[in-house]
């Protein structure tokens, strides 16, 4: 990979990356951001909305785009609840300036028209996806519908109860929309993603680690809590 690989405490990362939004946003307020959901970008979303409530960041002009989504989903559990009740909600961003795959026909035209992704944060599988592109998914892909696999199913789990079935399809911004932004972060959090990682970053790209296929980006930064 070409970009930094950084290790760190989960709050010290989080805190780098929310601050890099908070940069990204102060100097070009009109930007696009590609937003992912679940555990490891939680602590940055929290940063980012307690510097929101104290009026330090400015969302007017923003755009914000979740990376990605459950189909055929209870309001609650979708990935655009997450993006409400953890970030957008603490922040002046507009409701329609707050995008998902699910709600829109051409996802990728949208994000064209508004200038492309400026920074995008991404999350990495245990079985090395990004977004909801699973292994297998090819380089070519834009934003389009997934089966998801039992391994991402499974991991999900956790964050439903257990009386509700997880999901089995999705909506996801592809690879090549991700690799369209003109910057990238993953974050990676937790030991279950540190094989998945290591075979990222050893390259060659390989469509059985979607993660891999960063190291085409000249622009990404990898932050990790694990050795
Ligand atoms: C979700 C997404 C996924 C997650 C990944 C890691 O929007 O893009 O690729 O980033 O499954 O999830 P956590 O952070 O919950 O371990």
């Amino acid at each position: 990979m070409a970009g930094k690989v950084l290790t760190e405490r989960y709050e010290t990362l989080s805190r780098q990356i929310a601050q890099t939004v908070a940069d990204q946003l102060k100097a070009k307020p009109t930007s696009c951001f590609g937003l992912p959901t679940g555990q490891s970008p939680k602590g940055c979303y929290k940063l980012l909305g307690a510097w929101s409530k104290a009026l330090e960041l400015n969302w007017e002009k923003a755009s914000c785009f979740a990376l990605d989504d459950y189909l055929e989903a209870e309001e609650s559990i979708t990935f655009q609840t997450f993006l409400e009740d953890n970030l957008y909600c603490h922040t002046n961003l507009s409701g329609d300036r707050r995008f998902n795959p699910r709600f829109v026909d051409d996802y990728d035209d949208l994000i064209a028209s508004r200038g492309g992704l400026d920074l995008t944060l991404l999350g990495i599988g245990a079985n090395g996806h990004i977004a909801f592109n699973e292994p297998g998914t090819p380089l070519e892909s834009w934003t389009h519908c997934i089966w998801l696999t039992e391994s991402t199913r499974d991991s999900n789990k956790r964050y439903f109860g257990s009386n509700v079935t997880v999901p089995h399809r999705g909506i996801t911004m592809g690879i090549r929309t991700i690799l369209e932004s003109k910057s990238l972060i993953l974050v990676a959090s937790g030991n279950n993603k540190k094989r998945a990682l290591e075979r990222a970053l050893a390259g060659p790209v390989d469509p059985s680690i979607p993660a891999s296929f960063l190291s085409l980006h000249p622009n990404v930064t990898v932050l990790k809590d694990f050795n």
